[in-house]
């Protein structure tokens, strides 16, 4: 009977959906520190994985490892070249984390072309008729142009929501074909920096990976309107945050909207915390009540799916 670990608490259906399949033997691993991953994990066929980092150090010992289920999209907390060279299959959960996602961008980008919490604030401090001769703020997105980087699931999702919103929308994504991007009504940009220059919103949706990590640098935020913002839920690292938190401050951007961090969570003297010109959220960019529930599901039904051999192939990362 095949072992399987959750590592991490997920949430409740999925734990439920495994725990109640008697053709595996489950156990929650909340400990995440390496050194109880390396002395649990050895036992294990199977794990399905939240939070918690699984490296070399940790895998070289999981000899009867055969799969691991990522809870999400995104898998830079495993050692994947580890992965390949021993066979083992990584599976992420495909479009149930791409809905949530899609509207946290839209949250993000309307709550700072809407001034934050300014009408609020400006209601619960008296201030009702005040506002009114204040130097307005705010935007709307109608006819405003965004550039999309990434057109997987999520950005497919999220240009839909802009087209709803009347906007311009321009797709930065050297793997999808110029022809998807159109279908969707979008137009492909097969140079960075023109896409750069020409966009009032910026939101990123790659993995984090060499090619991507500090890939909006001060150098790329120069060639940004200085009416722009910058949107990240993708990963920290893909928007440098010392150059971001600099941009910002000279007023070399407007705003900017970040769901996830290079260190997460940050650190409290990581200047951003106390930046006025940037919305944070911490990492709850799937944090809906459907979403963690979904994403649960699909953890462990990948699992079941995969020792049952009817695995869907959107759902296996080719390493
Ligand atoms: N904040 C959150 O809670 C949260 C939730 C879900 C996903 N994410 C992150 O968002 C990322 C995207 O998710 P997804 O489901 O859309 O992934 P996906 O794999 O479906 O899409 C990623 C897209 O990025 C493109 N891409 C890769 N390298 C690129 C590059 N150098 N330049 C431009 N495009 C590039 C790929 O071609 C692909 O189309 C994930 O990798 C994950 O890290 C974060």
């Amino acid at each position: 009977m095949p072992k399987i670990a959750i590592v991490d608490k997920m949430h409740q259906d999925g734990i439920n959906l495994l725990k109640k399949n008697p053709k595996f033997e489950c156990e929650i691993i909340e400990d995440l520190s390496k050194k109880n991953l390396i002395s649990k994990l050895p036992d294990f066929d199977g794990i399905t994985l939240r939070r918690g980092k699984i490296d070399s150090e940790i895998l070289q010992n999981c000899k009867k490892l055969k799969v691991i289920s990522r809870h999400g999209v995104g898998y830079d907390n495993v050692d994947t070249n580890f992965l390949k060279k021993n066979n083992i299959t990584l599976l992420v959960t495909g479009t149930t984390t791409s809905t949530s996602p899609a509207e946290h961008i839209m949250f993000m980008i309307l709550n700072i072309s809407k001034g934050k919490d300014l009408y609020d604030r400006s209601v619960r401090n008296g201030k009702f008729g005040a506002i009114m001769h204040m130097k307005h703020q705010t935007f709307e997105l109608f006819s405003k142009k965004i550039l999309i980087i990434g057109f997987g699931r999520i950005g497919r999702k999220l240009i839909k929501k802009c087209l709803g919103f009347e906007m311009e929308v321009y797709v930065y994504d050297p793997f999808v074909d110029k022809k998807i991007i159109e279908s969707f009504g979008g137009k492909k940009v097969s140079n960075l920096d023109d896409g750069l220059k020409v966009t009032d919103i910026l939101s990123l949706t790659v993995p984090l990976n060499k090619e991507t990590n500090n890939m909006i640098n001060m150098k790329k935020m120069k060639m940004m309107k200085k009416t722009s913002i910058i949107i990240n839920i993708s990963r920290g690292g893909v928007v440098n945050e010392k150059d971001l938190n600099e941009a910002l401050e000279k007023e070399i951007i407007y705003g900017a909207g970040l769901d996830v961090f290079e260190k997460e969570p940050p650190s409290d003297e990581n200047p951003l915390l106390k930046n006025k010109k940037v919305l944070l959220s911490p990492h709850a960019a799937t944090f809906t009540k459907e979403c963690v529930s979904d994403m649960a599901i699909q953890t462990a039904q990948n699992i079941i799916d995969f020792f049952d051999d009817k695995l869907s192939d959107s759902m296996i990362v080719k390493l």
